[in-house]
């Protein structure tokens, strides 16, 4: 069996990567801010539900300072619709200290300290808007890995062995694209019910699949 590659799933991603409001064109310098504020959004809400509140925030609140100096019922009343208002409340306290601290941090150690993000979300950021050659590892990217590498430990006690196998995927270049091509495998072929495995760039080299078992990953506690 072949092992999976990070080139491989970037090829795969060169030809089919969605087009997304907050996704920097290739060649375009990500912006922070985009980044950021997209990844809060995504945190609980589908990519559907969220583009029209991402635009409209970038309209009221075009960059971090403007949505520092907000009054905080605007914010909220910007966020109704979207839902757990704490990622608002968390989103106007982010911006206030990162307006004040002059921009966002670049690693994801100092982007872990702000409010409102988590694991997850500072290992996007510092992939996507920085380049750094982190791991960013949700609900998606956990039913990818689990089914490359058949982990049968289920989750969530999986997660760090998840976060160690994704970790040790991610390339030194590219590793904000990576990061999005995980999590568009995740959405579009690696379903969770009937994924279209014939399409991925990870056929070859995914155990679930070579056991025909794609569908029985991830691993869950019986309930
Ligand atoms: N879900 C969370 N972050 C995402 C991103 N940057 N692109 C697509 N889906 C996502």
């Amino acid at each position: 069996m072949p092992a999976a590659s990070a080139a491989d799933l970037l090829a795969w991603y060169d030809r089919h990567r969605r087009a997304l409001p907050w996704r920097a064109l290739p060649g375009e310098t990500p912006d922070p801010y985009r980044v950021w504020l997209s990844e809060v959004m995504l945190q609980q809400t589908t990519v559907t539900a969220v583009k029209p509140y991402f635009e409209k925030f970038l309209t009221l609140f075009p960059n971090v300072a403007a949505l520092a100096a907000a009054p905080e019922e605007a914010v909220m009343s910007a966020w109704a619709g979207l839902g757990y208002y704490s990622r608002a409340r968390n989103l106007h306290a982010c911006a206030k200290s990162v307006a004040s601290a002059g921009g966002f941090p670049d690693t994801e150690e100092g982007l872990r300290k702000l409010p409102g993000i988590g694991a997850y979300t500072a290992g996007a950021i510092a992939a996507i808007a920085f380049d750094r050659p982190a791991a960013a590892v949700d609900g998606n990217v956990e039913r990818v890995m689990s089914r490359l590498h058949a982990i049968e430990t289920p989750l969530p006690a999986a997660r760090a062995q998840i976060r160690l196998f994704t970790q040790a995927l991610v390339p030194e270049r590219r590793p904000g694209d990576f990061a999005q091509a995980l999590m568009d495998l995740g959405a579009t072929l690696c379903t969770p019910k009937r994924p279209a495995c014939a399409l991925c760039p990870w056929m070859l080299p995914c155990r679930a699949r070579a056991e025909g078992l794609q569908e029985t990953f991830p691993r869950k506690v019986k309930k």
